[in-house]
Formats: structure tokens, sequence, C-alpha cells
């Protein structure tokens, strides 16, 4: 059970993806405390003034500052975006090296101020750097929790209703796996109001759909060069899941240990989120291409994990 009570987050990372979801949190009134983490001082205090500027048109009062790792003491989540991010081009598995030196500092830092809460990490590649944040900080996995694909099930549910002309948020669906290019969907459970998806589309319509899931990244980076209004509402979505102890089922990175038949391994999968974090994992029922296509994105990110050291 998470040990830090209050909801105050510290940021890790203020760039495009940090600093959208500040803005998020200030939106939506999400927490009354937020501490902004940065190896760009000014940069970071700018930020911090220019949201202070708009909390008296925000829902609720948020006390928002620049700080420090110690501030991760008595934090309910730490959200860690820093690290280096993806270019035209790249894939979010090249970033690995880079992210993981990275990350073995930053996670130490917040462990060293006696930081006992949740972690949510978003940086790329995310279900590694999640995996790697769980080895570095020693937390039970439940308190560990990546992005996962929380994005690209967002991404499915947005394109499967300007098919169907129905509103994103009454579209059921899972992308799940790795959060890149070995992700699949699981159309055997998307459905509508309970009536399934999969019949109403042909074979190549499904495919084009989660073509352009799979590589929605890759056109927002090209278009305007990185992603972050996306990524910062699925953080949110997360981080509110986890404050308001809401027990709704969310395809966040967690640590699989058995779940589908794989363990020691992040990847993106429903799961319950409460104030404890990952409360459970939800095992859906899957077709054997479904099991199939899962497979290689579970070793997809298994043979990340054993080149690297934890
Ligand atoms: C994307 C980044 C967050 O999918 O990986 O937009």
């Amino acid at each position: 059970m998470n040990l830090t009570l209050g909801n105050k987050i510290v940021l890790v990372g203020n760039g495009a993806v940090g600093s959208s979801y500040s803005y998020a949190l200030l939106n939506q009134g999400i927490c009354d405390d937020l501490i902004i983490v940065d190896l760009n001082e000014e940069k970071a205090k700018g930020d911090v003034m220019d949201l202070n500027h708009g909390i008296a048109y925000a829902p609720t009062a948020m006390k928002i500052s620049y700080g420090s790792f110690e501030d991760c003491k008595d934090a309910a989540l730490v959200v860690i975006c820093a690290g280096a991010a993806q270019k035209p081009g790249e894939t979010r598995l090249d970033l690995v090296n880079k992210n993981i030196h990275i990350f073995k500092s930053i996670v130490n830092r917040i462990m060293d101020s006696g930081f006992n809460g949740i972690f949510i990490v978003a940086t790329n590649p995310v279900d590694i750097l999640s995996y790697a944040t769980w080895k570095f900080s020693g937390l039970p996995k439940e308190r560990v929790i990546g992005s996962g694909t929380v994005l690209d099930s967002a991404r499915f549910k947005y394109l499967l209703g300007e098919e169907f002309d129905t509103a994103a948020v009454s579209v059921h669906g899972y992308i799940i796996g790795e959060h890149g290019d070995s992700q699949l969907p699981v159309w055997s459970s998307a459905n509508i109001a309970g009536t399934p998806i999969s019949n109403r589309l042909s074979d190549e319509r499904k495919e084009e759909i989660a073509f352009h899931v799979r590589d929605a990244a890759y056109e927002v980076i090209n278009a305007k060069g990185a992603t972050y209004y996306g990524i910062a509402m699925g953080l949110v979505r997360i981080t509110k899941a986890i404050l308001r102890n809401e027990n709704v089922v969310l395809p966040v990175g967690t640590l699989l240990e058995g779940e589908y038949g794989y363990h020691d391994v992040y990847i993106g999968i429903p799961a319950v989120i409460d104030r404890s974090g990952v409360k459970s994992i939800v095992e859906l029922t899957l077709t054997d291409e479904e099991k199939s296509k899962l497979a290689k994105s579970v070793q997809t990110l298994k043979d990340i994990q054993d080149s690297n050291k934890f």
C-alpha cells in the first residue's frame, strides 16, 4: 500500500511532455501540490510562473513550484518525463542506451530523498525504462507504472470513434504490448456498448487502423517535431486514477509475473489502478493470432532487457 498520503506530485523533466502534463494537471484540478524538477532551472522557473498565472482560472487552487529531488521525500507520485526524446526517423528503442544511464542517476537521487510513493514513467522506450525504474528503485512492482499503451489505446479509441461516428469514450478496445512497433490491437474484444467491432470492419480496414495507431507518433513527430499533448492526457488519466483511488482499468505499463504466461517484462496491458498503484492485471482472452503477436512483442522487449544491465 502506498505509504505516502496527500496528493503532492513531483515532475522530473520539464520538456514538452512534462510541461504539457503540468498544464493538463492544472486544467483538470487533479492535485494540490506540483513541484517541477529540471536541469534547466531557468526554463522550469519560467514555466512555474506561467502556470501560476493561470491558477485564478483553474478548477482548484494548486501550489506549483520549482524544486529538487529532495522534494520527492513526501510526494505521493513522482512522474518521470526526463530523457532524450525521439527524433524524426528514430524508433523509441533507439533511445534505450542514452536513457537507461540518465534513469539510473535520476532514480537513485529520488530514492535517496526517502521517496516512498508511486512512480509513473513516460520517457521512451517507456517499457524498458519502467523496468529500469523498478529495478533501480527496489519498489514493489505495483508502485512503478509505465504509460504503457495508454496513449496507443486512446489513439485506437479515437480512430474507431471516427470510424463509427461514436464518442471515443464509448469505444472499448485495447492496444497491448510494447509501446512501439510491435504493439498489437486486441480486435477480438473491441466493442461499442458490448457489440463487437471486429466483424463490422474488413481485415484490410482493421490493418489500416492498426497501422495508423502504431505509426501515429512518427506522423506527429514528422509534422511538428515531437508528440506531447496525447501522452500528457494519458499521464493525467493514470494520475487521477491513482489519486482518486478509482479502481479503473487502464492499459498501463506493468510487470508481468506469470500473467499471459510471461515473467519479468514490463509491457502495456489493462490493469486495475487504485491508490496502491497497479491493483491487479486484467487477463484478456486472446485469439491465437493475438497471442502470437503478444509473444513477439514480449520477445522484442526481453531482447532489449537482456542486452542491458539494470
Ligand atoms: C508517442 C510517444 C509518447 O507515442 O511515444 O507519441
